[in-house]
């Protein structure tokens, strides 16, 4: 007899071609919470991974009205747990933490839904976030007709002037309407959609409270600047400050 397990699977993963591989990158409970979402309609199964990182899978999902979802999935073995706690300790939205590894990537996963909520709430292009449960987050898919919209490494801005304009301005929103550092911002965690920059990657984003709040902050400026820079864009470190202080 089938156990649960491979029955919920099954029921998560029907495309039997995905299942193998999907098998290998997840634990019990991992597929418990999974099963959990899709029955309360957060997606109705999962179909592939699009991208595998140091701390998570993401997924394209699909939803009811044949929608898509991305889903990331925090790894809960393998991740940086140390690197999570450097950026969760000190930012006061999250102070009873047990240093156990799953308690780590769930609050890690709540940290990312909270960000992205944020950024959403300062109109900054981010996914939507739909939903989290354990070390699982649904969001709003990125992409069109199902392709996952390239990051700005894969996919170069057309306009670079342009596009680092944005995201500065994208920088000041989050800073000045809801005190949020991105604290990893890159050419790899912005997709470009069709020219529009849209910030992803959200987990170890931090309150302006953080103490290391401003390293962060200076961190995201001379990735861009330079990033930007290597395009063409003649601007510095300061120049780039001073127009994210011009959006305040
Ligand atoms: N909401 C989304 N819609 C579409 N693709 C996404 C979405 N979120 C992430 N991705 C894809 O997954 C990749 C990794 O996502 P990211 O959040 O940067 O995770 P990681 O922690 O692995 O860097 C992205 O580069 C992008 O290709
Ligand atoms: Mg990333």
């Amino acid at each position: 007899m089938q156990s649960t397990l491979e029955r919920e699977f099954k029921i998560l993963v029907p495309k039997e071609e995905h299942r193998k591989t999907i098998a290998k990158v997840f634990d019990e409970g991992t597929i418990h919470t999974l099963h959990g979402l899709a029955d309360n309609k957060y997606f109705e199964q999962l179909e592939f991974i699009v991208s595998t990182g140091k701390e998570a899978h993401v997924f394209r999902a699909r939803g009811s009205a044949n929608q898509y979802r991305a889903v990331k999935v925090y790894k809960t073995r393998t991740s940086d747990f140390k690197h999570m706690m450097d950026y969760i300790r000190g930012d006061n939205r999250f102070k009873t933490l047990k240093h156990e590894r799953y308690s780590i990537v769930k609050t890690w996963t709540r940290k990312e839904f909270k960000n992205l909520e944020l950024a959403n709430q300062a109109k900054v292009k981010a996914p939507l976030p739909l939903t989290f449960k354990n070390n699982v987050l649904v969001m709003e898919f990125i992409g069109e007709k199902g392709i996952a919209a390239p990051t700005l490494k894969e996919k170069p801005a057309q306009e670079p002037e342009n596009a680092f304009e944005t995201v500065l301005k994208a920088m000041a929103d989050l800073l000045y309407k809801s005190k949020l550092i991105h604290a990893d911002l890159s050419e790899y965690n912005i997709l470009n959609q069709n020219e529009e920059m849209i910030l992803i990657d959200m987990g170890q984003s931090v309150l302006t409270s953080h103490p290391r709040a401003k390293d962060f902050f200076e961190r995201d400026i001379k990735n861009i600047t330079h990033y930007f820079q290597r395009q063409g864009v003649q601007t510095s470190m300061e120049e780039a400050k001073k127009t994210i202080k011009q959006f305040k």
